[in-house]
């Protein structure tokens, strides 16, 4: 059973939902090989190429005369999660999730689930459903490992591919992590809108300023910018090795990310009992199976919002 998707919900991206596969080369020494049946060229840029697909997913609506009332955006922010193909359960799971928050006024949210290479053609083929029909799709040119180099094709391509509709922020988290949206961008409202990296601080030998832990870190779109531009970090190989250990490094070599915000301890791990949930949660990490979703959304009241029906009988949602 299909269901439209909500009216207000900042997650589904009407406008952003042209969206797309998107291939962003992280170095280009290799000849190009030919796209194949999914690719279409799109273009070239001095210093990486782009190749956007498979626009057909959705156009823009028509402009509505009362949009021009509305307050002005005060807040933008994007989410990029990153999954692999073969995750499609854990990210239906993780995409309803988002989507049942409730909007934000005065803030523009839009959450995407950021791939690499997706090789398998059976993979490629579900992939297109979930494009067409959700639009929240970004397939980078990277080869699909968490250390290899992902975050960095992340990172460094989104300040090109929004260029058109720059966000204040951008975030990578992952998708074993559950954000609540509106108490981060709570946090976020009251700080600065550049040199930020914001996220679960931990301390790195030596070095006066906290790392962010992977489950999730906000930079700030200079900061994306910047990445996007630092040859060094290419230059020194750093784009492997643990994602988030790297990226603290690139920023604070490169001088950057200097208004740093450690979120714990309202950002942290669940804890094997599934005890330690928090009411001020901003994000919790390690949901790595079904049992540890449902104890999230029963926590965080995600479905208390469901009518009782004589069409379903659930028991009740204790795990
Ligand atoms: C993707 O990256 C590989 C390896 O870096 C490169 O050889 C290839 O030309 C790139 N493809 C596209 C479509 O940019
Ligand atoms: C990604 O796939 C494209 C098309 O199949 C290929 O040209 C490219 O080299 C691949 N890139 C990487 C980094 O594996
Ligand atoms: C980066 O990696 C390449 C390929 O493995 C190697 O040839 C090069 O020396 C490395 N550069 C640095 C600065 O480590
Ligand atoms: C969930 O709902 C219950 C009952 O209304 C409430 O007591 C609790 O604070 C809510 N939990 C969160 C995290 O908002």
């Amino acid at each position: 059973m299909m269901k439209p998707p909500s009216p207000g919900s900042y997650l589904l991206l009407a406008p952003l939902a042209l969206l797309l596969i998107v291939f962003v080369l992280p170095s280009l020494n290799s000849p190009r090989a030919g796209p194949d049946g999914l690719v279409a060229l799109c273009g070239h840029r001095a210093t990486t190429d782009v190749i956007v697909v498979a626009a057909a997913a959705a156009a823009p609506p028509p402009a509505e005369p009362e949009q021009q009332q509305q307050p002005p955006e005060k807040l933008s922010l994007m989410v990029g999660v990153l999954t692999m193909p073969r995750l499609r359960e854990r990210r239906d799971i993780v995409r309803s999730a988002y989507a049942l928050q409730a909007p934000i006024p005065g803030a523009r949210v839009d959450v995407r689930f950021v791939f690499c290479n997706v090789t398998d053609p059976v993979d490629a083929a579900l992939l297109a459903l979930e494009i067409q029909h959700h639009g929240d799709v970004l397939v980078l040119n990277c080869t699909e490992n968490m250390n290899d180099g992902k975050t960095y094709a992340y990172l460094s391509s989104v300040s090109r591919l929004f260029a058109s509709s720059p966000y204040d922020y951008v975030m990578k988290t992952d998708d074993d992590t559950y954000v609540r949206v509106p108490a981060l961008v709570d946090e976020l409202r009251g700080k600065p809108r550049d040199d930020v990296y914001l996220g679960y601080g931990y301390p790195m030998g030596g070095q006066p300023m906290p790392f962010m832990h992977g489950m999730g870190y906000v930079v700030s779109w200079d900061v994306a910018t910047w990445v996007a531009t630092a040859g060094e970090i290419l230059e020194r190989n750093d784009t492997l090795g643990p994602e988030d250990l790297m990226v603290g490094k690139w920023l604070n070599l490169g001088g950057k990310g200097r208004n740093r915000y450690d979120l714990k301890p309202r950002m942290y791990d669940l804890n094997w009992d599934m005890d330690n949930f928090r009411p001020d949660t901003v994000a919790v990490h390690t949901l790595k199976t079904n049992r540890r979703w449902a104890a999230a959304l029963r926590y965080f009241n995600v479905t208390a919002g469901l009518a009782p029906s004589d069409l379903y009988h659930l028991p009740a949602m204790g795990v």
